[in-house]
Formats: C-alpha cells, structure tokens, sequence
C-alpha cells in the first residue's frame, strides 16, 4: 500500500481524480535536499527534547544522509504513489529504519515543512541568481571596456537626440542589474526566517526548540508568530518581484540588442555562436538569445501576478492554494539560470561597428541642444536660443546639410547671434567632453563610472 502522511480516521485511499489533482512530487521533487538539511535539524531537535535516544538519533541522521546521497545520485526517485516530497521521503526513511523512520515526523507539518524547504530552496537560487547578474554585469563592463571612447547616438523616442559614449549607455544597462542583486540581497534578509516549529498553525506541545533549528538551517531566527510561519508567501511574491523586474531589464537589453544588430542600426555584429539562421533565408543571423530574453520577461511577470492572485483573499492559516506557488518560482529560476548565461555570452563575444557609431552619432543635428547651449553662455536667454538652433536645424534641413556643413557666409543670415565660431561646439568631442558633471557621458565621468561597476561585480 502507498505511504500516506494521512490516512486514520479515513475508510478508503483518495479518489483517483483526487489524487492526479493535488499531486506535487513531480514538481516540489526539487525541494528534497532542502526537505533532508530541515529533517536533520530536526531530528536533532526531537533528540534535545528527549524523543529520540542518543542511538536513535544516530541512526535516524545516518539514515537522512544515505537517502540524500540516493536522492543526490537519483537512485532514490518519487514513485507516482507519493503524494509530494516529504511523503516520498518519509517513504525512503521507513525502507532503511522501518519503524523508527516513523518518529520523525513528530512536532512537524508539512505546512511548517514546505514553506522551510522553499525559503531555503530559494536563498539557494538568489545566491545563484546573483552569481549570474555578476558575470552579465561583468560582460557589459568588458564591453564598455574594449570600446571605451567610441561614441554613439543617444536616443530618445528611439530618434538621435544627443551623443553619448557607447560605453555610457552600455553601463546604463549596468546599474539596474547591480539593483537587482541589491534586491537579491535584501530580499534575503527577510526571507532568512525559520518556519520550523509552527507544525500546522499552532506551534507543538512537544518541548521542540525553534530557534535552533532556525540556527541549525541558516536563517537569522525562528519566526514570530506560528500562524504568519505558515501562511506567509511574502518571500515568494517578492522573489517573484525581484525576478519580474530582473526580467524586465534583460528584456529591455535584449530590445537594444535586436534594434542594434539590425541593418538599419548596424552597430554590432553578434557572434555565430551566438545568433542563429533560418531554414530558408540563408543570409540570416538572428538574435534569438535576445529576443528570448525579451519574451521571457512576460513570463516571469505572469508569475508575480499568479501569485499574488493566488495569495490575495487566502485565509489564514495554511490553504492548499499555497501549493501553487511552487512551479512559478522554480520556472523563473530555472529560465533565469538558462538566459543569464546565455546573454553574457552574446554581450561578450559581440562586436562594434566603431566606424557607423563615428559616422552617424553627428546625424540628425544631434548637436543643435550644443548650439542653443552656445548662445546660453554668450547671454541668450534659452527660450530665444531654443528658437535661433531651431531655424538653424531648420535651414540645414532645407537644403540637405548637417549643422557643420553651413558656410560661414550663412550663418548671420539664419540669425545675426549666430557666427562660425559656434562650428567649436559641432563636435562629438566636443559635445561629449562638455557633460562632465556627475552622471555625465563625459570621457572621465564614463571612467570613473566604469571603474566602480566593474569593483561592484567583482563584490557580487
Ligand atoms: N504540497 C503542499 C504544498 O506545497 C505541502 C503542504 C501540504 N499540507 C497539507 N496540509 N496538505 O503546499
């Protein structure tokens, strides 16, 4: 017969459509090692209480140890029987103790149980997350790096609005990762409480001791209240949050990148091993790492939502909804942990067109904001200058020239504050060197930014 963790005042097993219903072991399976690390914490607590020998004990912490080696060389695997993952693994704890495996469970629920395994589960998965960000976070620096004083069109509106460093914006994809492991980071302080102890809702008559198992696991404490130990999913929808919005930032980075490997931008080139053809169309190269990491974010925001939907309205103490919010959180680890990787190595291997980003960063009189700012010093007001650089763009679209292009024989007729001196500011240098307050894509700014991102994820 299965090994139910349920099943006394019952007269029968569970229905079959019941059972295909609630089942979790094919997902909560990845819980295991994290259900074995809070099982030996506890075994040593019962022991402390004096409901285990010290023999007892022994054998019960050999016992966890042999099954989290089958369960780690996948020689232990749940059985289409097992309900989730502490049945399955209670299952294998009575095989190599027979009724001694059966104390185990004194003290504990599953409620206190499998919110334990998945704050665990989920600082595991943060530490990993962050270790990920950190290489793209380096990637993007190395990039910013090798093309440090090549300048491109800034934009807004997706139009050229004024030059800025490549580097500049490249690292502008930086610092909201760098965000994203701060969030990772405090998210975890929250997280880092210990459920163990709660049982169902109520705490255990049973002399247990919280706070060291709390200890035992890695988490600052136990926490407060038994009720909020086993309701509470804040730390999954905030994990949820953390990875939405983490999702977001890829996605707007993977945007660039399709727009900037296209031929209208035709900035960089990506790697071979890094794009991917077409089955018909042999002149292809796709960006499809990027624009994975562009559907994706939908996804993980889907997820956030899930949950909170799911959570919104629940009562208090455990409900079976809780169950749902497992596949959510494993399926934005797992999917962060395949797209990370994969965008760092598109950003790393991918080249720059330095000579288009030189050639067109000037076009579409991107410089005419360094124009008005020209008369600004000279004792324009800006309203006036906005205008006077207005008619000068204006003029130059007439007949076809850039700002630079203009005679100097032209300049007083567009207007009389104007003369050929201003031709000092129709530089990219120029307009670049100019913006070196804090923040700015001035040559040194951009420096000293870099610098300080690239110490930053060498600390994540
Ligand atoms: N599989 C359940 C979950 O993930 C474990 C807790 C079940 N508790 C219970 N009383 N049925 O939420």
């Amino acid at each position: 017969a299965p090994t139910r963790l349920w099943g006394g005042r019952f007269s029968g097993g569970p229905s079959q459509a019941l059972a295909a219903l609630s089942v979790s072991v094919q997902f909560d399976w990845r819980l295991a090692p994290y259900d074995l690390l809070a099982s030996k914490a506890h075994a040593r607590v019962l022991h402390g209480a004096g409901l285990l020998t010290d023999e007892e004990l022994e054998r019960m912490l050999g016992a966890l140890d042999s099954l989290a080696d089958d369960v780690r060389a996948g020689t232990f695997r749940p059985t289409l029987e097992d309900e989730d993952v502490h049945t399955a693994l209670e299952r294998g704890l009575l095989e190599r103790l027979g009724a001694l495996g059966g104390k185990l469970r004194a003290g504990r629920s599953r409620n206190d149980q499998v919110a334990t395994d998945l704050r665990l589960y989920l600082r595991d998965a943060a530490r990993q997350l962050v270790s990920r960000i950190a290489e793209l976070e380096t990637a993007l620096t190395g990039l910013a790096t090798t093309y440090s004083t090549v300048p491109a069109p800034g934009m807004t509106h997706l139009q050229h609005a004024q030059p800025v460093l490549f580097a500049h914006q490249l690292l502008a994809h930086v610092h909201p990762l760098a965000r994203d492991v701060d969030r990772l980071q405090d998210w975890d302080e929250r997280a880092a409480w210990s459920p163990l102890g709660a049982g169902a809702l109520a705490g255990s008559s049973l002399p247990l001791d919280p706070e060291a198992v709390a200890k035992e696991l890695g988490f600052a404490g136990a926490v407060r209240n038994s009720i909020d130990a086993v309701s509470d999913r804040d730390f999954v929808a905030e994990f949820l949050f953390c990875t939405a919005l983490l999702g977001v930032h890829l996605s707007r980075l993977g945007e660039e990148v399709c727009l900037w490997a296209t031929s209208e931008f035709g900035w960089v080139r990506l790697d071979d091993a890094f794009s991917t053809g077409s089955s018909i169309m042999p002149q292809k190269k796709n960006p499809d790492i990027a624009e994975l990491a562009r559907g994706k974010a939908g996804r993980f925001i889907g997820h956030l939502t899930g949950v909170l939907t799911m959570l919104k309205g629940l009562p208090l103490a455990y409900d079976r909804d809780m169950q749902e919010d497992k596949e959510p959180v494993f399926d934005a680890v797992e999917q962060l942990l395949l797209l990370l990787p994969a965008l760092s190595g598109m950003v790393s291997t991918l080249t720059v067109d330095t000579e288009r980003l030189e050639r067109t960063t000037p076009t579409g009189h991107a410089l005419a904001t360094d124009v008005a700012e020209w008369l600004v010093r000279r004792g324009t007001a800006f309203r006036d200058a906005h205008e006077i650089s207005g008619a000068f763009v204006a003029w130059c679209d007439a007949r076809g020239l850039e700002l630079w292009e203009v005679d100097d024989a032209d300049f007083a007729a567009i207007d009389p504050r104007l003369s050929p001196e201003v031709r000092e500011v129709l530089t990219v240098s120029g307009a670049l060197e100019s913006r070196s307050a804090v923040g700015g894509t001035s040559p040194g700014r951009v420096a000293e930014q870099l610098s300080a991102l690239v110490a930053l994820a060498h600390e994540h």
